[in-house]
């Protein structure tokens, strides 16, 4: 697949998405968001690959939807384009997505790295919702996301006034997994991801699927959805192999059934 604006790559059993709009801070125009997708998508149907990492360059992960693509666009167009609908395709993707945040994750960029499973941070990274500035609102989640994941207060400073975190704020707030320096945080993203990668492939799906429902969801909804993920893992070979290499003081091999 021939891309414009962004570029993929594998790295052992990691999928790897550069987003490549560097003129732009990487924004979002249609053509990326769908390229980006499209990738993930093509990542998430690969049996080589484990995991994946979205990333940005050292300045910016991407500064949000793409202004001057829709600075003209009538209601009419943004429903019709479904315009922030779009994003929602990270919700199919099964397996784990990393996001390796340097510099700015501003708008739709910071909406997309919290719409991953994990972030990892450098020391520049920026997270922001500055559309109030141009007159709207996050329309990729922020509003939700950045609510449920941070709470009431932090999330309305943040959508109403701009409030942009650090890198070392996210991690003290939770938004981020780790903060790692500038000249490793895409290695430290991949290493990650390969670890993930390395484990018992549907307990990883199960896991991912579970930990989202609690977002989705009442307490005793989300522990059912847990159990409906939970039993059927006993019907995997890996299962029998990681409890069997347990007993056995051995390392599992995982077979991926
Ligand atoms: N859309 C389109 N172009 C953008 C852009 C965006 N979101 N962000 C930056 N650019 C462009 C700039 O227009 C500039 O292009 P030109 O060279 O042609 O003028 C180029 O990228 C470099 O940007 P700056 O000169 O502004 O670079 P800077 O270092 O001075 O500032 C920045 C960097 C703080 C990220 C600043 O560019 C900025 O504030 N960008 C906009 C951030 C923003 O408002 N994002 C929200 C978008 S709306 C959204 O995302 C809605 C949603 O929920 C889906």
């Amino acid at each position: 697949m021939t891309y414009t604006t962004i570029l993929t790559e594998t790295r052992g059993k990691v999928g790897l998405v550069t987003l490549n709009r560097p003129q732009a801070m990487n924004a979002f125009n249609s053509t990326m968001l769908t390229e980006l997708f499209d990738a993930l998508e093509a990542f998430d149907n690969d049996e080589n690959v484990g995991a994946m990492v979205v990333t940005g360059n050292e300045k910016a992960f991407a500064a949000g939807a793409d202004i001057k693509e829709m600075a003209e666009a009538s209601p009419f167009e943004m429903i019709t384009q479904g315009r922030v609908e779009k994003w929602d395709r990270i919700r199919g993707i099964k397996k784990v997505v990393i996001a390796a945040v340097s510099g700015w994750a501003l708008g739709g960029g910071c909406e997309f790295a919290i719409s991953c499973d994990m972030i990892v941070a450098s020391e520049s990274a920026k997270f922001g919702q500055p559309e109030i500035t141009i007159g709207v609102i996050p329309g990729a989640g922020g509003t939700q996301r950045l609510a449920r994941l941070l709470g009431k207060q932090l999330a309305m400073e943040m959508v109403i006034n701009n409030r942009t975190l650090t890198a070392a704020e996210a991690l003290q707030f939770g938004l981020v997994n780790r903060v790692v320096p500038i000249t490793g945080y895409l290695d430290a993203a991949i290493a990650f991801a390969e670890e993930i990668a390395s484990r018992a492939p549907m307990a990883v799906r199960m896991a991912k699927d579970s930990v989202n429902a609690a977002f989705e969801t009442t307490l005793t909804e989300g522990l059912k959805a847990e159990k409906r993920n939970f039993y059927p893992l006993f019907s995997t070979e890996d299962q029998k192999e990681g409890m069997k290499a347990f007993i056995e003081k051995r390392k599992a091999n995982w077979n991926g059934k």
